[in-house]
Formats: C-alpha cells, sequence, structure tokens
C-alpha cells in the first residue's frame, strides 16, 4: 500500500531538531513502522500543480497525511483522479485543505488528530490578545531601532482588564481561549456558536451566549476567531461585518485565514476601524510576499501582530500530533474503531457537528 505525507520543509532545523517532526526531514517519525509492515511512504513538500509529487502520488496512494501547516488542496478534481483513496489524516486539527463534500461522496474517511493543538493555539490566541491591546510589536520594534519615546506606544496602549472579549466558535479552543481569559478580569465574556456550551461548562467561564453575529460583534471590544473553515465560514468576517464591529477593536484569528475577507480586514486595519489585527493563518499558505496582512497597520502605525502558521505546531503539539497520526493509521491498518472525537468524515458521511449546520 502507498502512503503519502505532504509536510513542510524544515530545513536545517528539522535537522538539528529531530523534536520538528512535522517535516519532510523527520517524517512524523512513521517511516519504520510503516515500512517494517512492508507499505511504501512517499514524503514531500512538493504540492501545487500537475507536476508537483502530491498530484502525481495521490492518483494511487492509499492513505494521505497532510498538514495544515502547509496544506496539500485535496480538491474534487484530484480526488476523483485519486482511485485508491481510501484514508485522509490530517496531522493536526482543521481537515478544510480537503474537499470534504467530495470526500463524502466518494467514500474517503477523513480523521484528524482532534484535541491534539488546541491549548498550544489557545495560549497563541491570548498572547496576541495581549500583544494587540498592549501594542507591544510598535513597542519591540522601537527598541531594535535604538529609539525611546514613551508616549508614541501608550497612546495606543491599554489593559485587557475591563474589556469585553468574545469567541466566534466555543468548541475546545474557543473554550480554552474563555478558559485561560478569567484571571484578566474583563468587563464580559461573549460566545457566538450555534452549540449552546453545556450550562456548567459557560457557568465556570461565566460567559454569555450572544445569538446574533451582528449583536455579538457590536458589543465586543476584543473577538477572536475559532471555528473551522467551511460553506458557512468561508468569508463571515468581511466589510458588512466589520462594520458593526465596534471601532476600534481588537482581532484575532487563529482559526483559518480565509474565514476573514483579505482586503476587508486590510482596509479596516488602515482606516482604524479595527485597532488591530492578528493571527498565524492565512487565505493562501504560504502566504505570497505581497499578501496585505503582512504589511497593513493602523492610522498609528500599529495594529500588525501576524505570524506564519505555528500557533498549534509547537514542539509539545508536534509530538501529539505525530503519536495521533500513528495510531490512527495503525487503527486503519488493523480494522480496530477510530476514535469517534478523531473522525470528520467516516465511512458514511460527516460525523463531525463542526463542520457546520447540516
Ligand atoms: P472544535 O470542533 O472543537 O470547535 C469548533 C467550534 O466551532 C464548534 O463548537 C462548532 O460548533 C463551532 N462552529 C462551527 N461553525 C460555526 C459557525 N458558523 N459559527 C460559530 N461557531 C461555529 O474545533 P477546535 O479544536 O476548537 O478547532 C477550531 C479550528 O481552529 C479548527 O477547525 C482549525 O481550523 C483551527 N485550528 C488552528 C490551528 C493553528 O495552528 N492555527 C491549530 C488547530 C486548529
Amino acid at each position: 500500500m502507498k502512503v503519502l505525507a505532504i509536510l513542510y520543509d524544515g530545513g536545517a532545523a528539522a535537522e538539528e531538531e529531530p523534536r520538528l517532526l512535522g517535516t519532510v526531514e523527520n517524517q512524523l517519525g512513521i517511516r519504520e513502522f510503516l515500512e517494517s509492515k512492508g507499505h511504501e511512504f512517499i514524503v514531500s513538500s512538493s504540492k501545487e500543480g500537475p507536476g508537483s509529487h502530491f498530484h502525481q502520488h495521490v492518483a494511487d496512494a492509499e492513505i494521505l497525511i497532510t498538514t495544515p501547516f502547509h496544506p496539500g488542496y485535496l480538491t474534487r478534481e484530484l480526488i476523483q483522479e485519486a482511485k485508491n483513496l481510501k484514508l485522509c489524516v490530517t496531522a493536526g486539527v482543521g481537515s478544510d485543505h480537503i474537499d470534504l463534500n467530495a470526500a463524502v461522496d466518494h467514500h474517503i474517511q477523513v480523521l484528524e488528530v482532534s484535541g491534539s493543538n488546541v491549548v498550544s493555539v489557545a495560549e497563541h490566541v491570548v498572547m496576541s490578545m495581549l500583544l494587540l491591546v498592549r501594542n507591544f510589536v510598535p513597542a519591540h520594534e522601537m527598541i531594535e531601532r535604538g529609539d525611546w519615546q514613551v508616549s508614541d506606544i501608550a497612546r495606543n496602549a491599554f489593559d485587557l482588564e475591563g474589556k469585553v472579549v468574545g469567541t466566534i466558535g466555543a468548541g475546545r479552543i474557543g473554550y480554552r481561549v474563555l478558559q485561560r481569559l478569567v484571571p484578566f478580569d474583563c468587563k464580559e465574556l461573549l460566545y457566538y456558536d450555534y452549540a449552546a456550551l453545556p450550562a456548567e461548562a459557560a457557568r465556570a467561564v461565566g460567559a454569555r451566549r450572544v445569538e446574533d453575529l451582528k449583536e455579538f460583534v457590536s458589543q465586543c471590544d476584543v473577538v477572536a476567531v475559532n471555528c473551522p473553515l467551511h460553506e458557512g465560514t468561508r468569508g463571515l468576517v468581511n466589510k458588512e461585518l466589520l462594520s458593526h464591529f465596534k471601532k476600534g477593536a481588537w482581532l484575532v484569528n487563529t482559526a483559518r485565514g480565509a474565514i476573514c475577507d483579505r482586503d476587508a480586514v486590510a482596509e479596516a486595519v488602515k482606516s482604524g476601524q479595527l485597532r488591530g489585527y492578528a493571527g498565524d493563518v492565512w487565505n493562501v499558505q504560504p502566504a505570497p510576499k505581497d499578501h496585505p496582512w503582512r504589511y497593513m497597520k493602523n492610522p498609528l502605525g500599529g495594529g500588525n501582530g501576524m505570524v506564519p502558521h505555528y500557533s498549534g505546531t509547537t514542539l509539545d503539539a508536534q509530538l501529539r500530533y505525530a503519536n495521533g497520526t500513528k495510531s490512527i493509521i495503525a487503527n486503519y491498518l488493523s480494522g480496530a474503531p477510530q476514535e469517534p472525537q478523531n473522525i470528520i468524515v467516516g465511512k458514511s458521511g460527516y460525523e463531525t457537528k463542526a463542520y457546520g449546520q447540516r
């Protein structure tokens, strides 16, 4: 059986640091496991266009491993050509780079390592909120430039205490963000999700649900996006919705770039409608050099907390999703049942409730 993994090139860092498991060099640590069972294991970072290793090898692979950090975009067209494909494993969380409706139609299972990096992301979300609200990035840049003008920074620096903070999506990550915000004494914690939190969980963090999205954003000083990308969330934060945000609110998105409209966000930061935007996810990855989110700034020269997609790929997270990938494949090979929480698309359709209201 052919197993294909599309991972990112780790370069010298991956040769020096074997715990960078999600790289082409370190291959999720599963080569020996697969080859000892007689399977062929192809690993590559080449993923774009008909000449790429991804397009060539997916044609006869039975298992495809991808990662959200360097997404191999498995389109309906590619799925139609992938005659042997039975199982897609996402090493990490978030399988939107796979056409899930096409996977359902072609009876291809899609599993991810649920929970593997949710704490990693939740920590990054809280950090991003703080660095935006406290105007950290321009302050650090000032120091590197050799300058010192406290008022230029302080004029746009605030405390998280006393602010209204909300999450779009209160699943594993969104809820962990709320939990981590409790000691900051925010004015209120809000959430918007079609699935209500269990009453006890909502009480434990003191979170209030707002059922209308426009009403929700109009009440928040800080909004974090923590829902999956699917038909119902693509472009959800667009020009129209941004006009309902409080003037000068902060927006953090570590969920998926395409949930927020690229140009509408850049324009909102530039005009000051958003005081800042931070996150690690982009509508195309790797992000092109001229992507406006790399350079956008608010009218006071700050408000950009963008980084490459790494919040969920700390070394701690990589160990968890590498082990999880191995265990999903081991279950598949032995015919053992999969952990229900890992199944996005099962043998007869969607099994998760998180990818849209179906
Ligand atoms: P989860 O499945 O535990 O929670 C997702 C929540 O979003 C669910 O409660 C669901 O009901 C809600 N939701 C779905 N559609 C919605 C909508 N239209 N409006 C409001 N809420 C909606 O997923 P988890 O583990 O919290 O991850 C969420 C997403 O975060 C992933 O799908 C992935 O895209 C992203 N992620 C990003 C990472 C990174 O490194 N930046 C790493 C891990 C996940």
